[in-house]
């Protein structure tokens, strides 16, 4: 059938997203239970478990409308946040935000600028809006702020930096981000987007809040996705000039954030304690992950996040050979992988099972 004449036809550049494989897919195709997904920045540790008990007595509830205001998380997550409740932005995932901050400010022909490779959503946000992406590419993985600030020009609306970059890992200091604001016309709206911020553990990174009252033109986005373990309930946040906030209140559903992912991420914030626990863990498997396929040969990305990013020209095949294992990972194009870190039972069990794979092709390639 011809493309319909009804749709768009800036929708015709738009590729769905390609999720990571699902783990039932995997277990269902090779009659296996135990299908390790470590494709997905997924927490491994899954949520505190108030938040588990948070959402049992939340359960009879779901018949009401949630709370179209978000008055309670708001106000918790402005406590953790040392913020007003009046400068966040609640979205259900941070992925409902980035697509709403481009609906907010862009108009057909306006370019948007992100780092290549980057996230998926930031090009597919400019196409939805008939803008134009302008992607940079990286310098050492990292994203190369001054390449940004060249690509600038009047018809620039948008800037996304991913701090960590996704699919990298790669983190920037912020005296890099400082610097682009004071380089970038008031015009450009930049979006710090630090999905991976619980994981950071380099203190060049920390205060990026700091720096809102100075720049109205920026705005930070959160999720309870990553380190909170709330993926498959849908809560980001972002924070923002309190005018940007009364924007987006226009623009978003009415009940854009469903009642149990608020009750979830409200009790998330009670037990940071938890979240500790996941990053700690997370360190630690960053870092065996890391060394160990450095010592396979391969010269991963320097992660700040919660996975590890390799280039390889058998990317497809490694992949392929990693599922027929039972484990998924995440091929990024055909010449990189993405693998998160998982437990430490699944990140011993990767490293094992690929270099097995690894290593007899290496042989053969002699
Ligand atoms: C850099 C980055 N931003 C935003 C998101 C979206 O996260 P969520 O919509 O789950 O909050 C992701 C998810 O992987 C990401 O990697």
């Amino acid at each position: 059938m011809s493309y319909p004449v009804f749709f768009r036809k800036n929708l015709l550049g738009i590729k769905p997203y390609v999720p990571g494989k699902p783990i039932e897919d995997l277990e269902r195709e090779l009659g296996i239970k135990n299908a390790s997904k470590i494709a997905s920045n997924e927490n491994p540790l899954g949520p505190s478990p108030k938040v588990i008990q948070a959402l049992e007595k939340a359960l009879p509830k779901i018949h009401r409308y949630p709370d179209g205001g978000a008055y309670s998380l708001s106000h918790a997550l402005a406590r953790h946040l040392g913020m007003e409740a009046n400068q966040l932005l609640l979205g259900h995932g941070s992925n409902e935000l980035i697509v709403r901050l481009g609906q907010m400010v862009l108009n057909p022909g306006d370019e948007v600028i992100s780092a290549e490779p980057g996230f998926f959503v930031y090009s597919s946000t400019a196409l939805l809006c008939e803008a134009v992406p302008r992607p940079q590419p990286l310098r050492d993985f990292k994203h190369d702020l001054k390449l940004f600030e060249r690509a600038i020009n009047h018809k620039t609306k948008l800037v996304f930096i991913a701090n960590p970059n996704n699919p990298t890992g790669t983190m920037i200091p912020l005296s890099d981000i400082e610097d682009f604001l004071k380089s970038c016309p008031a015009h450009v709206l930049v979006v710090l987007d630090e999905a991976y911020y619980e994981y950071v553990d380099d203190s060049s990174y920390f205060e990026s809040l700091k720096l809102l009252p100075q720049y109205p033109n920026l705005v930070i986005l959160r999720t309870f996705s990553k380190a909170f373990g709330l993926a498959g309930l849908r809560v980001g946040y972002g924070v923002a000039h309190p005018e940007l906030v009364e924007v987006f209140q226009k623009i978003r559903e009415p009940f854009n954030v469903n009642g149990l992912a608020m009750v979830a991420a409200e009790a998330a914030l009670s037990d940071l304690a938890h979240v500790k626990k996941v990053t700690e863990l997370n360190k630690l498997m960053r870092k065996r992950l890391y060394d160990g396929l450095v010592t396979l040969g391969l010269k991963p990305a320097q992660t700040q996040a919660n996975f590890v990013y390799f280039e390889t020209p058998e990317a497809d095949s490694l992949y392929q050979q990693l599922l027929k294992r039972g484990i998924i990972v995440r091929p990024m194009g055909p010449k990189a992988l993405r693998v998160t870190t998982g437990t430490e039972e699944e990140t011993a069990n990767f490293l094992k099972v690929f270099e097995e794979i690894l290593m007899p092709s290496r042989v053969g390639n002699k």
